[in-house]
């Protein structure tokens, strides 16, 4: 495939599309969206707005760092605090399913159905891609329609299009062409991290608190693993708790799982044999933190286990 023709390609179609009129889409950080960004403002400039919703879910420091990573690219993304709203909807909710449902219809029906409807844009660029299809099609995917998700009937009513440059290709493909694009490794080369974030990495309710203590875990879990070239690795916080001792107290403290495995598409899974040492220096970084005191390394591959805890 040649990256660069497909490059300009997008690039003339879609100032072709949007001629004069305004355009919006929303950046999650992860490589699909990152690339659509940069394609984007390549040909639309500022009729293009990018805005990149904290919903409280996030990795320690992400908004901050997606919004520097692209401003240095010249690109302005526009931080939009929603914290409030996911977690207010997440409250009371233990079911895997509602809580992905009330994250999906907090982000597509309020916070980015309000900022469309605001912003005055008739195109929505979204970073579909072609694995996103044949997955809806197989059933596997919630549907993909983005402007349904949004509440938006039709597109003749509205005057609503929607645009993906992206939905011709695969992965590898698209870190291809982000590179081919000049997107820094960090963005082009990031590990998979779902949509529902740290949502799905903790076991029952998602409170503020616990989110703290994912958050922190997680931090942890990806600096120790930077270098280990695996899939996947990220840390879970389960609802069970076990007793410990801490300053000679008794403590029934919070229980942390290590995740780390080997993939190519994240259809099946095996775990990595991680060196016991490394093993052992993430415990003890782990169990630091305060009110957790047992650390746990998943040893189950994909299937039967899934890879995310919910
Ligand atoms: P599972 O847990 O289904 O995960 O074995 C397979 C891969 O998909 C990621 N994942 C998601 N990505 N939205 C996403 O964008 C989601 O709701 C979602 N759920 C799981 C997961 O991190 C793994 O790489």
């Amino acid at each position: 495939m040649d990256y660069k023709k497909f490059i300009e390609e997008q690039i003339a179609h879609i100032k072709q599309t949007v001629g004069e009129a305004k355009a919006i889409n929303a950046l999650s950080g992860g490589v699909d969206s990152s690339l659509v960004t940069v394609l984007g403002h390549r040909a639309l400039d500022n009729q293009l707005r990018t805005v990149f919703v904290d919903n409280a879910l996030m990795r320690e420091g992400e908004p901050e760092r997606v919004v520097k990573v692209f401003a240095e690219m010249g690109i302005d993304v526009e931080l939009v605090d929603a914290r409030e709203e996911f977690l207010s909807a997440l409250a009371g909710l233990t079911d895997p399913e509602e809580k992905r449902q009330a994250i999906t219809d907090t982000f597509y029906s309020n916070v980015f159905a309000r900022l469309v409807k605001e912003s005055g844009a008739t195109f929505l660029l979204h970073g579909t891609i072609l694995t996103d299809i044949e997955e809806t099609v197989a059933g596997i995917k919630r549907q993909h329609n983005i402007l349904a998700q949004l509440g938006i009937d039709t597109e003749a009513a509205y005057g609503y299009s929607i645009i993906e440059p992206l939905k011709t290709l695969r992965k590898d493909d698209v870190r291809e062409v982000a590179k081919t694009l000049g997107l820094p490794a960090e963005l082009a080369q990031r590990i998979p991290f779902p949509g529902p974030a740290l949502a799905t990495r903790i076991v029952g309710e998602v409170t503020a608190e616990k989110l703290e203590t994912v958050r922190t875990a997680t931090a942890i879990v990806e600096e120790e693993l930077a270098d280990s070239g695996a899939f996947q690795y990220f840390a879970v916080l389960l609802t069970d708790r076990a007793t410990g001792i801490r300053n000679n107290k008794r403590e029934f403290g919070q229980i942390i799982v290590i995740r780390c495995i080997e993939s190519t598409d994240a259809r099946t899974a095996t775990v990595t044999p991680l060196p016991w040492e490394k093993l052992n220096r993430i415990s003890d970084r782990i169990t630091q933190i305060p009110g957790v005191n047992r650390c746990l390394y998943d040893l189950t591959p994909k299937p039967p286990a899934t890879i995310e805890y919910i």
